[in-house]
């Protein structure tokens, strides 16, 4: 068994190149800006404060590495669908993320959308990516402590209709019980 709790921030990363030299197997965190990216870290390692969390979108620029009981890395990264207004730069999720998934390394995508909201054509968009690489993801509908049963049941709708028939979990970070079980899937995954 992997404890989570034995959790130590290594660095932040502006691109792969420069992750850290020991090599572990990784699970990264992807969606949207403020989707709750770095909240489920925090959650999955009980800890409040480990990554920072914002409620302004775009608040993670770079590819923080936290490495779980000596095991492997979770890896918090920028959210897409955030750019500065005007800019003509590549938001930093862009940037960090043409060169990542070309890694040997990495055990599985933690792929959130937001249950409040349908997936937008950047979900949709990344959700084709991660398929066509064949690259292993969990999942995961966050803030569903914020839906009634009526809207969780529109959500659930949504997600099949909008990705087909997929497996995904509900996540609040409130909920324990949600939060072991994502932390079972990904070591299922590692
Ligand atoms: P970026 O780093 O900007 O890409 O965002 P992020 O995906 O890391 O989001 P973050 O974890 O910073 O959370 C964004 C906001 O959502 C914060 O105000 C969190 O407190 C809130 N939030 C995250 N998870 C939950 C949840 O399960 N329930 C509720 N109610 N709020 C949540
Ligand atoms: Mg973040």
């Amino acid at each position: 068994m992997i404890d989570f709790k034995k959790v130590t921030f290594i660095k932040s990363s502006p691109t792969i190149e420069d992750r850290p030299e020991k090599r572990l197997p990784e699970v990264v965190f992807i969606g949207r800006s403020n989707v709750g990216k770095s909240s489920l870290l925090n959650a999955l390692t009980s800890r409040k404060k480990l990554a920072f969390t914002s409620s302004k979108p775009g608040f993670t620029k770079l590819l923080n590495y936290y490495e779980v009981d000596g095991k492997f890395y979770l890896v918090d990264a920028p959210g897409y669908g955030y750019t500065i207004s005007g800019s003509k730069h590549l938001d930093s999720f862009s940037k960090m993320m043409e060169t990542y998934f070309d890694n040997e390394e990495l055990k599985a995508v933690i792929f959130l959308v937001d249950s409040r909201h349908k997936l937008s054509k950047d979900d949709l968009d990344f959700f084709d990516f991660i398929k066509s690489k064949k690259i292993p993801f969990i999942l995961v509908a966050t803030k569903v402590d914020k839906l009634n049963q009526s809207e969780k049941a529109q959500m659930k709708k949504n997600i099949l209709t909008q990705l087909g028939d997929v497996e995904f979990m509900m996540m609040s970070t409130q909920n324990e019980r949600l939060v072991e079980e994502a932390r079972k899937k990904i070591c299922s995954l590692l």
